[in-house]
């Protein structure tokens, strides 16, 4: 894992948003796969600036994202359909039709979650994966216990992500129990991974990410075993880290003409 100490989240996001560009300049028609939540804002933000003032193009990108709830419409105020509509998509110039989230309203799960593993194979697979991590070690919506093996299908929220998620519905009792994701299998086979973490309340969990053992209690762990991961972290999220210094000191010290 490249692990990057950045002094505050924006400018984590603005390193993380190079990396993005990296990508796309050298492939154009990219696969992405995406994350919703409060953490990779910054990222979208950045990303969709980019592409107003500095020609950064979506025209021939395809993109699939983790997750969605279960049983809720894409126009829901809560969705992540419209929340990539919002931070993304509406304000780039990537072909909707190329846009893929986990379709929320079926009534086959099974078939489902298989159709979207097929699609990302039939894409190519994903070439970066955008990653947040929720306080509880989830990837995705890969909660604690989620098989290493796992690929898309339908999950239980634990109660942590459904209280930290219950602003979007007005609140925990209305916020949905189940969620169809992207697989921790799914996800380890990306190219590369992005993962985003910031503030206090991420500092535990990035540590038990980076430093602890690969286990299925704190799903992130599994990105041990991926080969290109980067984490852009704010100085919060990055506290708890035993060897903050020794990343700080690579990331200072890169050999000649790595990624
Ligand atoms: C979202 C997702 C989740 C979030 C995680 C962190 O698509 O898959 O894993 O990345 O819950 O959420 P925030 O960023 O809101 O703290």
């Amino acid at each position: 894992m490249e692990i990057l100490i950045e002094k505050d989240r924006e400018s984590a996001a603005a390193k993380a948003a190079d990396l993005v560009a990296r990508h796309l300049r050298r492939k154009p028609d990219a696969v992405l796969g995406l994350a919703t939540g409060e953490t990779p804002r910054g990222l979208y933000r950045e990303l969709v600036r980019r592409h107003a003032h500095e020609g950064l193009s979506f025209a021939r990108v395809t993109t699939f994202n983790l997750d969605e709830y279960l049983g809720v419409a894409p126009e829901h105020p809560g969705s992540y359909h419209r929340y990539m509509r919002d931070v993304l998509v509406d304000h780039v110039d990537v072909d909707p039709s190329r846009v893929h989230l986990p379709d929320g309203l079926t009534t086959n799960v099974e078939a489902t979650c298989a159709a979207y593993e097929e699609s990302i194979r039939r894409a190519g697979g994903i070439d970066l994966q955008v990653l947040g991590v929720g306080r509880d070690g989830h990837i995705g919506f890969n909660e604690p216990s989620s098989s290493l093996g796992s690929r898309t299908r339908v999950k239980t929220l634990t109660p942590e992500t459904r209280r930290d998620n219950a602003a979007a519905f007005g609140g925990e009792e209305q916020t949905p129990k189940h969620v169809l994701t992207m697989g921790i299998r799914t996800i380890l086979e990306t190219k590369r991974c992005l993962v985003l973490a910031f503030g206090e309340t991420k500092a535990e969990v990035v540590r038990r990410m980076v430093e602890g053992p690969i286990t299925a209690s704190v799903p992130a762990s599994a990105l041990q075993l991926h080969e290109h991961v980067h984490v852009f972290l704010d100085e919060a999220a990055a506290s708890r880290l035993e060897r903050r210094d020794y990343y700080r000191f690579v990331s200072l010290n890169k050999p000649e003409a790595s990624e």
